[in-house]
């Protein structure tokens, strides 16, 4: 099936926050941001006599609460004093029109004690600047002694900007009833909950509408709560429907990214194996915890990616400093972990002499290995995927020693990169998902779940699981907006778990229904075994069509509607032993990336990459290989081209697409992709989620840069990424 919103998206008939028409007495909203990173608010004021002005509000404001944090409450909606990065909300403008409200702003007049600003982790940790508690993954018992071959070093890692292509935004419109909020956000409970909180009143009272979202990787799963919450703000101080979008300038600045981390890590083997793994992670947070501490547990999760390590601790610190809070994108602090790791390997190939393919093969998981925090594996494609990429391999090295023979001022080299993610938030509470079945008489069906569409095709495969469950062409189908009066306490659409989480609640909802039609044959016919297919309902002899049987079930007074449940069986962790079976299964893959470096200009091209892709049963050969094809392209960014930079005083500096680069078709190798794997019983309709994993693919993007300057000259170069084309003549030169 092709994505259900292709059509919509190419005409430009997708609606988005923006694009819906607006009532009459709508006003609109602008965030003022503090201008210092850190300090103390003493004054702010506007005293102009702007005609469209209505009103300015301040943390006085709020009638409820003042405090947002979801996990750990320390963070202001509008700051009431402390200023804890720039950018941070002072106040909000609210104005007759756009155009005026940014006029009005400008004139905003604020007074600040600025105080000194700490912008990278590692500083903030010495000054004891931590969020909530450090925490240690732990197994076996290390003794360097066993080693024949050790190394250490340190590795950073930069963050990313999420760049989804709408920005966030609100429209909230007040009601009889109370308020409705159109937010484009990944969490409509969060919102709905949070905007109870600040307005000091009843969940029930805010009712969360989202359609779709112009992409949000994340960056929606926390942070599109404050935008929605300002603009309710809004609309209960004025009673009138609000507007409140963030520009790109704005957005860029005021919001949230992926965490940079740094670490210093020492690892030892015994001839090929890996016996020992020692590491620290230094995450930086930013102002405050947000999703931070979450996002610090999946690093932990993953920080020995796809290799069986028998001894091994992991600590890990989420550290405060004056940037705008960090926040989930996808890969959720997996993708730190791992590349952590891949760099110890890489190092200790250098050592050994050993090839790196070689380390990593022979320390691959295998089924019925355990993990450091004791999850068993099953259900891996791991081994299959590497023999198979070991073939590829071959073909490479051939391609790669002529090409290097041949040319003195360009250099190729490639490298492997083995994933293993595991599905399910690592919060086991979180893992439910709902839905909601709505049958008209008339044979249509209307479907509602938890579940946000941002473009990862979310809509099209419930949607495929339940008409395959009905045998009803996907024609009879509405798949409505999300909306927490028929869907309610969902969790975020995130984790790569929401077509899991609300596919398995659909056909639980299908299930019930077809139950109770099959119950009305048997009363009514007699009827044996009974299927649905083909828009008809066969049994007996006979067959109706789908619409005559919902219509006679109707005059038979049969319940048309079903709310179906689901919650992922078997998942538990144990915070204070820090073990479990977190996960419901993990999906794996492996790529092989090629790459030439340019030795005069430091600059380089991403040849191809080949990968063998885990998907389970495959349910969209087409949404999967989007799914691919997008997470590899940010994770590729992240790795060699996306550097954000701030300076001292925590001012973004790659503040516009003038000065942030991202991937473009230019920038993305050629891409092959397989897909390997077998039924997977959790997984919907037997397949294997793949939201995020794929983003992993990308590392191997910066060790085939890496490899291909290292087949030109030994180099000694920082492991820090991103690895831009400034860093590579540095590291060629140095
Ligand atoms: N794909 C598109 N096009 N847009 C997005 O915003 N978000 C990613 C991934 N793929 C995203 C995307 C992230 S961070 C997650 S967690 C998953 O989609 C969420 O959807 P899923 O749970 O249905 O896989
Ligand atoms: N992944 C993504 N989002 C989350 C998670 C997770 O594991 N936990 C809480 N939010
Ligand atoms: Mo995805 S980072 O779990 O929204």
């Amino acid at each position: 099936m092709k994505n259900i919103d292709s059509i919509s998206h190419v005409s430009g008939k997708s609606v988005y926050v923006d694009d819906i028409p607006v009532l009459d007495n709508t006003l609109y909203a602008l965030i003022v941001p503090a201008t210092i990173a850190h300090g103390v608010l003493k004054k702010i004021e506007y005293t102009g006599d702007h005609s469209d002005f209505v009103r300015m509000i301040t943390a006085s404001d709020i009638p409820g609460e003042n405090q947002i944090g979801s996990i750990i409450p320390d963070e202001e909606l509008l700051s009431s004093q402390d200023i804890h990065f720039m950018g941070q909300a002072i106040a909000i403008i609210v104005a007759k029109s756009l155009n005026s409200a940014y006029m009005i702003r400008d004139e905003v007049h604020v007074e600040y004690d600025e105080y000194k600003a700490i912008t990278d982790p590692r500083v903030a940790f010495n000054s004891g600047n931590i969020i909530g508690e450090s925490r240690k993954f732990q197994c076996g018992d290390i003794v360097w002694a066993d080693c024949d071959t050790i190394v250490s070093d340190r590795v950073d890692m930069g963050g990313q900007e999420h760049l989804y292509l709408e920005t966030h935004g609100s429209y909230v419109i007040p009601t009889e009833r109370g308020y409705k909020v159109i937010s484009s956000t990944q969490s409509p409970s969060s919102v709905q909950k949070m905007i109870a909180r600040v307005l000091g009143i009843s969940m029930h009272l805010v009712e969360v509408d989202v359609n779709r979202l112009g992409g949000g990787f994340g960056g929606k799963e926390d942070q599109a709560t404050p935008i929605a919450c300002m603009a309710a703000l809004a609309v209960n101080i004025t009673d009138r429907p609000v507007k409140l979008i963030l520009d790109r300038i704005d957005d860029l600045k005021m919001t949230g990214k992926r965490h940079p981390y740094s670490a210093d890590y020492k690892i030892g083997m015994k001839s090929n194996k890996i016996i020992a793994y020692d590491v620290i992670f230094y995450q930086n947070a930013g102002a405050s915890a947000d999703l931070s501490p979450a996002v610090l547990e999946r690093t932990l999760f993953h920080a020995t990616n796809s290799y069986y390590i028998p001894n091994f601790k992991a600590t890990a610190y989420s550290c405060r400093t004056n940037l705008p809070p960090n926040t989930a994108f996808r890969g959720f602090g997996g993708p730190q972990g791992m590349f952590v790791i891949e760099a110890a390997i890489d190092k200790l190939a250098e050592k050994s002499g050993i090839p790196a393919y070689v380390l990593q093969e022979a320390n691959l998981m295998k089924n019925g290995d355990k993990f450091p925090y004791g999850q068993i594996t099953d259900n891996l494609m791991l081994t299959d995927a590497w023999s198979k990429i070991k073939t590829i391999k071959n073909v490479y090295e051939e391609e790669i020693e002529q090409f290097n023979h041949n040319n003195k001022y360009f250099s190729k080299g490639m490298a492997i990169m083995p994933i293993t993610f595991g599905i399910s938030f690592t919060n086991t509470m979180m893992n439910q998902g709902s839905a909601l079945v709505n049958i008209y008489q008339d044979g249509s069906i209307g479907l509602s779940t938890g579940a946000v569409e941002m473009g990862q095709g979310v809509n099209t495969r419930i949607l495929q699981a339940l008409i395959s469950s009905f045998g009803v062409s996907a024609d009879r189908v509405k798949m409505e907006t999300t909306n927490t009066t028929r869907a309610i306490n969902t969790s975020p659409s995130a984790a790569s778990s929401t077509h899991d989480l609300n596919g398995w609640a659909t056909l639980d909802a299908c299930n019930q229904l077809i139950r109770r039609l099959e119950k009305l044959l048997i009363d009514e016919y007699q009827a044996g075994s009974v299927e649905f297919i083909n828009n008809r309902v066969i049994f007996n002899d006979r067959s109706l069509s789908w619409d005559e049987l919902i219509q006679f079930a109707f005059t038979k007074r049969v319940d048309l509607a079903a709310h179906g449940y689901y919650c992922t069986p078997d998942i538990y962790f144990d915070k204070e032993k820090e073990k479990g079976h977190p996960f419901a299964y993990y999906t794996t893959g492996v790529a092989i990336q090629m790459a030439t470096v340019d030795i005069i200009r430091g600059t380089y091209k991403l040849d191809k990459i080949d990968i063998i892709h885990d998907s389970g049963r495959v349910m969209n050969s087409n949404l999967d290989r989007g799914q691919i094809e997008g997470a590899l392209a940010q994770g590729l960014g992240w790795m060699l081209l996306e550097d954000l930079q701030y300076d001292d005083n925590g001012r973004l500096l790659s503040n516009a697409l003038s000065t942030y680069k991202i991937p473009d078709i230019n920038f993305m190798p050629d891409i092959k992709i397989e897909f390997i794997g077998a039924n997977n019983p959790l997984g919907l309709m037997g397949s294997k989620s793949i939201g995020e994993p794929p983003l992993m693919y990308g590392i191997a993007g910066y060790f085939a840069v890496r490899n291909a300057m290292r087949n030109h000259k030994n180099i000694d170069m920082a492991y820090k990424t991103p690895l831009t084309p400034e860093r590579i003549l540095m590291g060629l030169f140095s």
